[in-house]
């Protein structure tokens, strides 16, 4: 049994409440409002997202995981033998389990995740499940650039996985920055296996994002209690209502918390104004089209090798290799 105390992070990079009150600050004091959605996955936040991941109307997880289970051995055959797998916003580390079963030899695992209790009870399990696997966990955020140098930890080559469509999170050309700084990282040979969220019905889209149990609506405003727990700040939960909407010409999901009432709130010192009715935006989540992210992963000087999708075409698993 590996316990919690045996588990070290490789890299400690959690963002400091100075980063964090910076960026609140910024995204509050301009018109509209936002704040960045990193700051959704604290200890409750990423639990949350956990249990989102188990209901009937978010397709993307259930989806996802059946095409890893339908394709899992030529997914893996694509990843080579003795990968470094490094996976970006890794949570739970679910799906990474079908991978590393699958794997003939798995050099090292290398979990990315800014939510820093979470990832390391993750860790505790995967080793519990993987004893002889070598798990180098990073806490840190990964919309930053990260410096990032395994060459004494592990031998093999890098591949990274980037499950969920977390890439949807980032704007279209924050994406292929992100993929660029990938390709950097893996280098000549290497390979991403990346999964996408595909256009789709808007009503589809509209129930993943606003369940009938009210999961997402309590995700979005963990937000602000974790915000709260991290800054001292006075953001009442409860006196935001939960919006997220398909806007049909960006292609994306957009969520927000919108103002009850007229407010104010305090961050450090700051007194910030919300009128009754104001939004906050909290995420994107960006959706393709096939050929649309192909043009992306082109520009960041990746070769789409293998598309695999489900049969209603709703999500997309790909493998990116680098030229
Ligand atoms: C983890 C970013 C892929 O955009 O679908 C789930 C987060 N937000 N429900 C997504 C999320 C609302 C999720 N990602």
């Amino acid at each position: 049994m590996t316990t919690e105390s045996e588990i070290k992070l490789f890299l400690d990079l959690e963002p400091r409440s100075d980063a964090i009150l910076e960026d609140v600050i910024a995204g509050l004091s301009v018109c509209p409002k936002s704040l960045p959605s990193k700051y959704f996955y604290d200890a409750r936040g990423s639990k949350l997202f956990d249990e989102i991941c188990t209901l009937d109307e978010y397709y993307p997880t259930r989806t996802e995981l059946s095409i890893l289970e339908t394709h899992i051995e030529d997914i893996v055959s694509s990843l080579g033998d003795s990968v470094i797998l490094v996976e970006y916003g890794s949570g739970s580390s679910i799906k990474t389990r079908l991978l590393l079963e699958a794997i003939p030899e798995t050099a090292a695992y290398v979990p990315i995740d800014i939510s820093r209790e979470h990832l390391i009870d993750a860790s505790v399990q995967l080793k519990n499940l993987f004893p002889d696997l070598t798990v180098l966990p990073v806490c840190a955020d990964y919309s930053q650039v990260i410096s990032l140098d395994l060459d004494d930890a592990a031998d093999g080559r890098i591949s990274v996985f980037f499950p969920g469509s977390t890439i949807g999170n980032f704007s279209r050309e924050h994406a292929v920055q992100f993929m660029s700084r990938v390709h950097q990282l893996v280098g000549v040979g290497g390979g991403m296996l990346i999964g996408v969220d595909l256009v789709k019905d808007e009503r589809l889209l509209h129930a993943a994002y606003n369940d009938s149990k009210g999961v997402t609506a309590a995700f979005n405003k963990n937000m602000l209690s974790h915000i709260n727990d991290r800054l001292g700040s006075s953001f009442l939960p409860s006196a935001f209502d939960h919006r997220a909407f398909y806007d049909p010409v960006m292609q994306r999901i957009e969520m927000q918390l919108v103002s009850r009432v007229d407010q104010r709130v305090r961050v450090n010192g700051n007194s910030i104004q919300f009128c009754k009715g104001e939004a906050v935006r909290t995420e994107y989540s960006h959706k393709y089209c096939l050929d649309q992210f192909e043009r992306m992963s082109t520009e960041a000087g990746f070769v789409t090798e293998k598309v695999w999708l489900d049969e209603n075409e709703h999500f997309a698993v790909q493998y990116l290799r680098t030229i």
